[in-house]
């Protein structure tokens, strides 16, 4: 059992190590990770203070910049604690681009619907339009008006128009 240093004069405190944490294992944008921090960390912490991946963003309650999909549904990262995340499988905004850094077709109908303000929504919005598309693959301006995502540069209209952009290529 380690021992603290005493200062001079006062008796030495013992101090009682932590169990070993056996760690989270988990999956981010195909890759495998052990997290062996505190448990109740928020993934939102874990994505963007320990991996880096910043394109998932600190938000208000249901702003839904801090989407990202975990096995395939989007939720938010800011109030998901990493010991629901053993053995998950967890995809970022980062994670959408595909090889040598494509585009997905998303990201691209995106700029070129000008649907970006800002961009603090942008990943949000892409996280849950793959989810939407995932489950309707011809949403309707109403479907996508339910996304959980707000944009505070007003950005709505043309977010809709780079939905169904991508929406009406798959038809
Ligand atoms: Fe600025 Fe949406 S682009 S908040």
């Amino acid at each position: 059992m380690a021992q603290a240093q005493a200062r001079p004069g006062e008796p030495a405190a013992t101090i009682v190590p932590e169990p070993a944490r056996k760690g989270i294992a988990l999956k981010v944008n195909g890759e495998s990770f052990v997290h062996v921090g505190d448990p109740a960390m928020p993934l939102l912490w874990y994505l963007r203070d320990v991996l880096r991946l910043t394109g998932t963003k600190y938000g208000g309650d249901r702003s839904g910049v801090d989407l990202v999909l975990v096995e395939g549904k989007a939720v938010s990262a800011q109030s998901l604690p990493m010991s629901a995340l053993a053995g998950k499988r967890v995809r970022t905004v980062e994670g959408l681009t595909g090889e040598a850094g494509a585009l997905h077709p998303l990201q691209q109908a995106f700029i070129d619907e000008d649907a970006i303000g800002c961009g603090y929504c942008t990943g949000g919005w892409l996280i849950a339009a793959v989810e939407l598309l995932a489950r309707n693959a011809h949403p309707t301006d109403e479907d996508i008006d339910r996304l959980p995502v707000l944009c505070r540069c007003g950005c709505h209209t043309r977010v809709r128009r780079a939905i169904k952009r991508v929406a009406g290529a798959h038809a």
